[in-house]
This record gives C-alpha cells, sequence and structure tokens, in this order.
C-alpha cells in the first residue's frame, strides 16, 4: 500500500477501505509518513469528506491505537457526559455531582483548554491540591466511593486522535463533520460507558456555526454510537452568548459554588438540570420528567451540593483555597437599557489575552483572571452601574471598552433565543 495511492483515491471522492485508512493512521502514528503527507490526507477527508462506514473505520482505528478503559467492576448504571466547548462552560462541575447524587456513575475524563475555548481541567487545577492524574485504581475507587470522578483525559486513550488532533489545529483542518465525530467519538468509546451524553455547542463561540451542522454532526455521532451498541444523546445548546456569568478558570468554580448556594443564572440552570436529568432518565431508564423532577429535589435539598464538596474533598482539592490572585476592575455601562446581546466570542479572546488560555498544550495559564458578567441578557442596565469586572494580572490594551462594546444595550427589550435547541437520539 502507498500513502500516495490512497490520498489520490479520497481526492477523487472515492471510498476508502478499512485498511486503507488503518495503513494512514498506523503509518504516522509509527513516524513512517511525514506530517505533510498526512496533512494532504486530513485536507483530501477535509474538503471531500467521509462517508459513514469511512467514519467509523477512523473511528475504530484510533480507539484501537491506545487502551480502552474497562468499566465492568462498576455495580451502578453508568453515564458520560461530553460537551464540544463553549465560552463559560463550567456544567461538568454541576452535571456531574447531580448525577452522582443520585446514584449514577459519572466517569469523566476532561481535556485541557486550547485556543479559545476552556478545559474543565484547567479550572479543577485552579482548586489547590485538586488531583488530576489518578492511577486506574483510584479512579474506579472513586467511582465506586463517591460516584463520580474527573481526571485528565489519559495520554494512552487514543493514542491517534492525539496526535491527530494536534496536526488538525496546526493546519486548520478542525472543522470537519467526520473528523470531529471520529475524533470525538474515539475518546469516548474507548473511556468505557455505554450511555454518552453530549452537549453539543451551536454558533458564534462553537466549532458548529448553525443547527444544520450541528444535527449532521450529532447524527454522525449517533451513528458511530451505535456500530459499538452504545447509546448516544446528542443537545444542541445555544452558544453565541457566554454560559453563565463567569468566565475564567476559578471564577467559574467560583460560580459552580454560588450554584450549589442556589445563586444561579437562569441559563445555566435550565441547561444544567436539563442535562442532568437526561443523563439520569437514560442510565436509571425512568422518564424524563421524573428524573427532572428528582435531580430539582437533590438541589433543593442540598445533597448534589454535598456531592460536589465530597467528590472535590476526595480528589484532594481544598475548596477554601482557590487560586483567585487578581487585580479587580469594574466596568461601567455609558449607556441606559435592555442587554440584548453578549458577544460570546469577543469575551472569550479578552479571557484569553489576560492569560486564560494556551495557544500550545505546554503553555502556562493564569487561573485568576477572567470576566465577571454582573448584568446578564434581558437584564435592564442603568448609565453608570457596573456592567461587568475584570480580574487580571496583566493588563490588556482596551480591556475596558472591548468588554463594554461586548454588550449590546438597546431601549427596547428584545425575546431572548432560549439555551435548548433540540435533543437527538
Ligand atoms: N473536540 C474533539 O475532541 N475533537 C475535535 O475534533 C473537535 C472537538
Amino acid at each position: 500500500m502507498r500513502a500516495i495511492d490512497i490520498i489520490k483515491k479520497k481526492q477523487n471522492k472515492e471510498k476508502l477501505n478499512y485498511n486503507e485508512i488503518e495503513y494512514m493512521v498506523n503509518s504516522y502514528i509509527k513516524g513512517k509518513i511525514s506530517d505533510d503527507t498526512m496533512s494532504e490526507f486530513i485536507f483530501a477527508i477535509y474538503h471531500k469528506g467521509l462517508s459513514i462506514d469511512e467514519t467509523y473505520y477512523l473511528t475504530d482505528v484510533m480507539i484501537k491505537s491506545g487502551e480502552v478503559i474497562d468499566l465492568s467492576s462498576i455495580n451502578k448504571p453508568i453515564v458520560d457526559k461530553h460537551s464540544t466547548g463553549g465560552v463559560g462552560d463550567k456544567i461538568t462541575l454541576i452535571v456531574s455531582p447531580i448525577v452522582a447524587s443520585a446514584g449514577v456513575c459519572v466517569p469523566k475524563m476532561s481535556g485541557r483548554g486550547l485556543g479559545l475555548t476552556g478545559g474543565t481541567v484547567d479550572k479543577l487545577e485552579s482548586i489547590t491540591g485538586y488531583k488530576l492524574n489518578l492511577s486506574r485504581k483510584e479512579f474506579l475507587d472513586s467511582l465506586n466511593n463517591i460516584g463520580c470522578a474527573v481526571i485528565s483525559q489519559s495520554e494512552r486513550i487514543a493514542l491517534a486522535d492525539k496526535k491527530i488532533y494536534a496536526l488538525r489545529n496546526q493546519i486548520g483542518a478542525v472543522d470537519s463533520i467526520p473528523l470531529i465525530a471520529s475524533s470525538i467519538m474515539s475518546k469516548k468509546i474507548a473511556s468505557g460507558s455505554n450511555i454518552i451524553v453530549i452537549d453539543l455547542k451551536v454558533g458564534k463561540g462553537a466549532f458548529m456555526k448553525n443547527v444544520k451542522d450541528a444535527t449532521k454532526l450529532a447524527e454522525t455521532m449517533i451513528k458511530i454510537g451505535k456500530y459499538y451498541k452504545k447509546k448516544v444523546i446528542c443537545t444542541l445548546s445555544d452558544m453565541n452568548i457566554p454560559l453563565g456569568k463567569n468566565i475564567g478558570n476559578v471564577l467559574e468554580v467560583k460560580e459552580v459554588i454560588d450554584f450549589f448556594d442556589g445563586k444561579y443564572d437562569k441559563r445555566l440552570y435550565e441547561l444544567s438540570v436539563y442535562i442532568s436529568a437526561l443523563m439520569i432518565s437514560s442510565a436509571k431508564k425512568i422518564s424524563y420528567k421524573k428524573a427532572r423532577e428528582l435531580v430539582v429535589n437533590l438541589l433543593d435539598s442540598g445533597h448534589a451540593k454535598n456531592k460536589f464538596y465530597a467528590w472535590i474533598k476526595y480528589q484532594g482539592g481544598n475548596i477554601n483555597k482557590l487560586k483567585d490572585k487578581a487585580k479587580k476592575l469594574s466596568v461601567i455601562s455609558n449607556k441606559t437599557g435592555y442587554i440584548n446581546n453578549i458577544d460570546a466570542v469577543k469575551l472569550s479572546q479578552l479571557v484569553f489575552d489576560l492569560g486564560a488560555g494556551r495557544v500550545l498544550k505546554t503553555d502556562k495559564i493564569d487561573y485568576a483572571c477572567g470576566i465577571v458578567l454582573n448584568k446578564q441578557l434581558g437584564d435592564k442596565i442603568k448609565e453608570n452601574e457596573v456592567i461587568g469586572t475584570i480580574y487580571y494580572n496583566k493588563k490588556v490594551d482596551n480591556m475596558e471598552s472591548i468588554l463594554l462594546e461586548s454588550f449590546k444595550i438597546e431601549k427596547k427589550k428584545r425575546k431572548n433565543k432560549k439555551i435548548i435547541i433540540k435533543t437527538i437520539k
């Protein structure tokens, strides 16, 4: 077999067989074909696409390139959750303890942030002592004792995806439906759960910019799940405006603490409750309505909050010692009116420039910096009222005006877009 023939075949829009895709992926991870050759192959897929069978072949080869987690020693229903990444998205930290407190196990392997999207691992690292690298035994013990565990993605899971995803990032070939579907599903299937709930973000602050593409991605992932007899449920949720009021690692942990104290942003509450109920209903095989009632109960009774603290403590974190040392700058509104839009992309770029994000996986980040939105979508604001607060250790040029310009303030209140667009099973 020759790489050049396989690339030409894809460039001519012909279907590849399993052996051809396996040859390309395995040769690349063994260093037998160069980054340039693999880039040609990726671009051929990017432009000509993959059929569902080819997407499955790619997923399967990537799964087999690394280890597969065995969760058979856990005697509870298990459900995994994945988010395709969004601005201010801290819901893993909320949903995991809620679902665990309902007696459903949540084994989560999460990633670090890269580019403008934040990573759950970075948020948890802003808690002093939190251990992200548990051994396999510690991970399983935590799942058996607490019911949830969040650790960093094992280097050994879907090894090929790691290398190919890094290359895709470098050459600007991330936003391809078969490439994203196989990348996400290879990691999720290798992580061992039989039920996977995916929060698929749609909008300016997400990979998927419109509902049509997001639906296609969801359907592709559901079909791949079927090859492995895994139940995949995808919820499309709006990511045009940030999720919740805080953006930035430690600030997002603080918002989670507020959430469990009953002080929550409406959209964050709606999505968290919805995803939790979906996870519980599919794992326990009960109706969504029943599961939702249970979630609300677990929140109101404090059970979910207790689970949150127990989980953080179990993994070594000291919630009273957050890495939150930063200066504070309050930004004042120059207008009176209603907040009809908040630009997620502008804000995530600002938070990135303040030091919360990384370009390379090895870059150091500032856990404390970020933004608190003192006003939310639909709120009324008066001139000279505080609209947002910047937490910083290094200044960014024009940071005040960037924050201000991210808010669209108008005289008339517009109808808010719903956070949950649809769910596909
Ligand atoms: N997240 C992934 O894990 N892979 C992609 O390709 C895109 C988002």
